[in-house]
C-alpha cells in the first residue's frame, strides 16, 4: 500500500526506529576498509566472543568462557541452532504463549513438539509454576523462555526465573533462554537464568545479541553462550549452514557492545515515554483493555469486545484496521494470543498517536 502512495501508519514492525549508534557504524566502516571481508572462524571473531564473555560475566551475572559463545547471523540463527543440536523426533519443548511465532517453527524443522503453556493478560502474561510443572513429560527436552516477551512485553519476575530452574534441574532438561530483549525494561530487573549457579548453567543456553538493543536488526549479529560440547555441537551446525556471521557486521558488534550504558540509555527512557503514551492512548478507547507492558517494544490490547459480529476474528480485525484506517498491526493470533492485536511502540510518538487515533476511529466505526 505504501508502494501505492497510500498512507499508511505500520506499528507492526518489530525493529527500532533509531539509527545504528556512529561509534558502531564507524567501527564496521573501518573494519571493511582494514580487510575484514573474508571469511573468518564459524564461532565468530574471537575478539568479539571475547567481548560477549566479559559482558556476560559483567551484566548477567553469567558465566561463560570464550569456548562457550558462539556468534551467529541474528539470535534468531542461535535458536535454530539450539533447536537443532538439542532435538531428537518426538522431544518436547515447553513454550509460553502469547510467544514470538518462530519458536514453534523452529521446533518443528528441528524435528520437535511444540507444548503450549498459555498465559494470559490477568497474570501479566507470566505463567504459575504449576502451569509449567503440568506441562512438563518424560518427553520434555526443553523449556523457551523470553523475557522481556515478544509479543506481550512480560518481564518474569526472578521468583519466576528461579521456579523454572528448579524445574530444569529436578526433571533434567534444558533452558533456551531468548535474552534479546533484555535492556529494554522499564522499572522491572531483567534476570538471566543461568546466573543461578552451576546446575542450571550447565542446562540453559543463553541467547542474545545487537538487534534490538543497539538498532541493529540488519546487521544480523547474535550470540549463545551454552556449556562446551552445547557450543561446539551447535559452531558445527552453523559451520555446515552459513559458516561465520558477517565479518565486517561482527567487527561493529565489538563496538556495540562496548558501548556505554547512556547511549542505551537515551533509547530505553524514550521507549518507556512511548509506552506510557500508548498505554495511555489505548486505554481511552472504549472496551479495550491493556496491561503495562514491562519490557520490550509491544503493547497487546484485548480487542475481543470487538470481535463475533462483523469481526469474527482478530485476523479479520487486523485486516479491517489496515483497510479502513490503514493501521498496520498484527493480529495477536499469529502469537496465539487470541483476541489481542499486538501494536510496536518502536515508532515515532507522532506516528503512535496518529495510529492509536485511527485504531479508535476504526472500532468506533464497526460499532456504528
Ligand atoms: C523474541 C525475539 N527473539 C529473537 C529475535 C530475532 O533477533 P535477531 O534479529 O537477532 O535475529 C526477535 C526479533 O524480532 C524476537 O522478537
Amino acid at each position: 500500500m505504501k508502494a501505492q502512495g497510500i498512507d499508511v501508519i505500520s506499528l507492526a514492525a518489530g525493529e527500532p526506529d533509531f539509527a545504528t549508534p556512529k561509534p558502531v557504524r564507524d567501527a564496521a566502516i573501518a573494519a571493511l576498509n582494514a580487510g575484514f571481508t573474508k571469511y573468518g572462524p564459524t564461532p565468530g571473531d574471537p575478539e568479539l566472543r571475547k567481548v560477549i564473555s566479559d559482558k556476560l560475566w559483567n551484566e548477567n551475572g553469567v558465566r561463560a568462557a570464550v569456548e562457550q559463545i558462539v556468534v551467529s547471523t541474528g539470535a534468531k540463527q542461535s535458536l535454530f541452532n539450539a533447536c537443532n543440536v538439542l532435538l531428537d523426533p518426538g522431544d518436547e519443548v515447553i513454550l509460553i504463549a502469547p510467544y514470538w511465532m518462530t519458536y514453534p517453527e523452529q521446533v518443528r524443522l528441528a524435528g520437535g513438539t511444540p507444548v503450549k503453556v498459555q498465559t494470559t493478560a490477568e497474570s501479566d502474561f507470566v505463567p504459575s509454576l504449576v502451569q509449567l510443572q503440568d506441562a512438563v513429560s518424560p518427553r520434555t527436552k526443553a523449556i523457551l523462555i523470553n523475557s522481556p516477551a515478544n509479543p506481550t512485553g512480560a518481564v518474569f519476575p526472578r521468583r519466576t526465573i528461579e521456579g523454572i530452574a528448579e524445574l530444569a534441574v529436578k526433571h533434567d532438561f534444558w533452558v533456551i533462554a531468548d535474552e534479546i530483549y533484555e535492556k529494554l525494561v522499564y522499572g522491572e530487573e531483567h534476570v538471566s537464568i543461568a546466573s543461578f549457579g552451576s546446575e542450571i548453567a550447565e542446562r540453559a543456553i543463553t541467547i542474545g545479541g545487537c538487534s534490538k538493543t543497539y538498532a541493529m536488526t540488519g546487521w544480523r549479529i547474535g550470540f549463545a553462550a551454552a556449556p562446551v560440547a552445547v557450543a561446539k555441537a551447535m559452531s558445527n551446525f552453523q559451520d555446515q549452514v552459513t559458516s561465520n556471521a558477517n565479518s565486517f557486521a561482527q567487527r561493529g558488534a565489538i563496538r556495540a557492545f562496548m558501548l556505554s550504558d547512556s547511549s542505551v540509555e537515551d533509547m530505553r527512557s524514550e521507549y518507556e515515554s512511548r509506552r506510557n503514551l500508548v498505554i495511555e492512548l489505548l486505554r481511552e478507547i472504549p472496551d479495550v483493555s491493556v496491561n503495562v507492558p514491562h519490557g520490550a517494544f509491544y503493547a497487546m490490547p484485548d480487542v475481543s469486545a470487538y470481535l463475533g459480529q462483523r469481526m469474527k476474528t482478530d485476523m479479520e480485525l487486523a485486516e479491517y484496521l489496515l483497510d479502513e484506517v490503514k493501521v498496520a498491526t498484527v493480529p495477536g493470533s499469529v502469537f496465539e494470543g487470541h483476541g489481542h492485536i499486538r501494536l510496536s511502540y518502536a515508532s515515532s510518538r507522532d506516528n503512535l498517536r496518529a495510529g492509536i487515533e485511527r485504531i479508535s476511529e476504526g472500532l468506533r466505526k464497526l460499532r456504528a
